[in-house]
């Protein structure tokens, strides 16, 4: 078996570059071989490996976003794409976040893309494509999946698609290993926790 992929979705925190480098310090690739996604400002202090999100042209007008080749250059190797909050929040839609996924692809970078159900999944998969599964009522909640649960969808996405499937969603470290070792997930999406060091940690060392 290979070893789990542990992805951080730090999204928007922590509030201070001084505070990201404490956290990225203790807890990045070097440390735990973790892909680390903190917010973009904090791409290049820190030489992180992942990135939350990007636009799908390689550069011109668009205000305020960042392209996969600019965090190319950074040497980010991975992105997190549809995340339920950018769905949300930014009405991302999954012909916006499919468009996302080939730009991603074509400048080098592997494409972390978060469903929560199955018909998110794109019609075409890539060799390259990473999944998570992420089922709303556990993001950000505190609420985990149950692993049996977990584990069914898990069986259902496998069928229909052969690629790297993480689980994500109120993740920690007493429920780290059930997902990887008893419902057969290739990795976890972190979110919370992974801005506890000590916690981090742990969940690594659990599901490795
Ligand atoms: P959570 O977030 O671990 O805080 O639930 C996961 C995610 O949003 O990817």
């Amino acid at each position: 078996m290979r070893k789990p992929l542990i992805v951080a979705n730090w999204k928007m925190n922590p509030p201070t570059l001084k505070e990201a480098r404490r956290i990225f310090r203790k807890t990045g690739p070097k440390k735990t071989g973790a892909v680390i996604c903190p917010p973009f400002c904090y791409l290049s202090a820190l030489k992180a490996n992942g990135a939350q999100d990007c636009h799908y042209e390689e550069k011109g007008a668009y205000t305020g976003e960042v392209s996969p080749k600019m965090l190319r250059d950074l040497g980010v190797e991975y992105v997190i794409l549809g995340h339920s909050e950018r769905r949300k929040y930014q009405k991302e839609t999954d012909w916006l976040i499919e468009k996302k996924l080939k730009a991603v692809m074509r400048a080098g970078l592997r494409p972390i893309l978060c469903i929560d159900k199955i018909s998110q999944i794109p019609k075409k998969i890539k060799r390259g494509y990473i999944l998570a599964y992420e089922p709303l009522f556990a993001i950000g909640t505190g609420k985990p999946c149950s692993i049996e649960k977990a584990k069914k969808m898990r069986d259902r996405i496998k069928k229909k698609v052969k690629v790297l499937l993480l689980y994500g969603g109120s993740v920690n470290s007493s429920n780290a290993q059930g997902y990887i070792k008893e419902a057969g997930f290739d990795g976890l999406l972190v979110g919370g926790d992974s801005l506890k060091p000590r916690e981090f940690i742990d969940i690594v060392k659990k599901a490795c």
